[in-house]
């Protein structure tokens, strides 16, 4: 089959990543007899450098064009470090997922059993989490209106703001995917504090009777912060939040021994982004060192989601070997037996 990809690597280890991750999908490509074909464009501080614009209409013009999309990274020191700066690279990110519709980012958690000891967490604590966190992405502090400072810049407000449509779609979305695995739902949020929280309890309550099949109950997210880490085997499907599901998956990734091992996909509207759900590591950035997985595991989910389910199996087989092998980045590895980027990229290229 034929499938056009946009290929946005973003900043800092973003170029990186993405190129070990294009490496095995060209191996899949020749291998199932495929044809990939790329585009790559820019956004985040690199797009700014070069146009001004954190994500410029020529890439949102690849983005609308493609099947889907392929992102790296994004963030640079120069703007996190700049609270005065008028445009971030963030923004880039932030409009990409509004304009193209993106509105739930599915995160799942996986242990792989080899590195169950690389977590920080005990291993009877880890062993057999397999949970997926459906984050909403559209909504939320991220986006809500009025957003500023005061005159006298001495007072800063965001607004949290979610509407029955937006909280309807991500519902029905966490209670399908629940209804294709273990079929238990948590819904998270801070319903004895936010009027956001309370509205999303409510439509929740009136939705659950639709998937009777389903054990829906709702958590707090501190509350759940806390569960992740101590049981996170009880968890399935975990619904939340723009803001709540962006901290609660980094915390989670501890789970899985680094934030480098975990995969997203972007999804909504017709074109699916595929990112990793880790950030730029800028202090990496060029040195052949950031591990390509989490991007190489979510060229896999681009796979599946597109239908290629074998494919997308054989790109999670070769990295269970590269796991087992020890063929692993520094965040994982003990002193002295890290491999490169390109090293574990080749590795799981050459096992497909
Ligand atoms: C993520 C990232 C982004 C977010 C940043 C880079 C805007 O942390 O994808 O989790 O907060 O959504
Ligand atoms: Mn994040």
């Amino acid at each position: 089959m034929e499938f056009k990809i946009a290929l946005l690597p973003g900043d800092g280890i973003g170029p990186e990543i993405v190129t070990e991750a294009v490496k095995v999908l060209n191996v899949i490509a020749e291998k199932y007899s495929h044809t990939f074909t790329y585009e790559t464009a820019l956004v985040g501080a690199c797009a700014i450098d070069a146009t001004g614009n954190p994500y410029p209409d020529a890439t949102h013009e690849v983005c609308t064009t493609s099947d889907a999309i392929l992102f790296g990274a994004i963030g640079d020191p120069k703007y996190d470090n700049d609270p005065n700066a008028k445009v971030r690279p963030e923004q880039g990110l932030l409009r990409m997922r509004q304009s193209l519709g993106l509105f739930a980012n599915l995160r799942p958690l996986a242990v792989f059993d080899s590195l169950i000891d690389r977590s920080p967490l005990k291993r009877e604590i880890v062993q057999g989490a397999d949970f997926v966190c459906v984050r909403e992405l559209t909504g939320g502090l991220y986006f809500g209106k009025p957003q500023g400072r005061s005159e006298d810049g001495n007072t800063a407000y965001d607004t949290c703001v979610y509407t029955r449509v937006e909280v309807e779609r991500i519902l029905h979305l966490a209670f399908g995917i629940a209804r294709n695995r273990r079929k238990k739902l948590t819904v998270v949020d801070k319903a004895n504090v936010i009027a956001t929280s309370r509205l999303w309890r409510q439509i929740a309550k009136e939705i659950a009777p639709q998937y009777p099949d389903i054990e829906m109950e709702f958590m707090f997210v501190d509350n759940a912060a806390m569960q992740i880490i101590q049981r996170p085997t009880y968890f399935d499907v975990i619904v939340t939040e723009n803001l709540f599901g962006d901290i609660l998956t980094d915390e989670a990734s501890v789970i899985s021994g680094s934030l480098g091992m975990l995969p997203s996909a972007s999804v909504g509207a017709k074109v699916a982004l595929f990112e990793p759900i880790h950030g730029s590591y800028p202090q990496a950035a060029g040195k052949n060192i950031a591990n390509p997985m989490a991007t190489i595991l979510s060229a896999a989910m681009l796979l599946e989601h597109l239908e290629l389910r074998k494919e997308g199996q054989a790109i999670r087989n070769a990295v269970n070997k590269a796991i087992e092998a020890g063929v692993l980045t520094e965040d994982l590895s003990s002193e002295g037996e890290a491999h490169s980027t390109t090293d574990v990229g080749n590795f799981i290229a050459s096992n497909i």
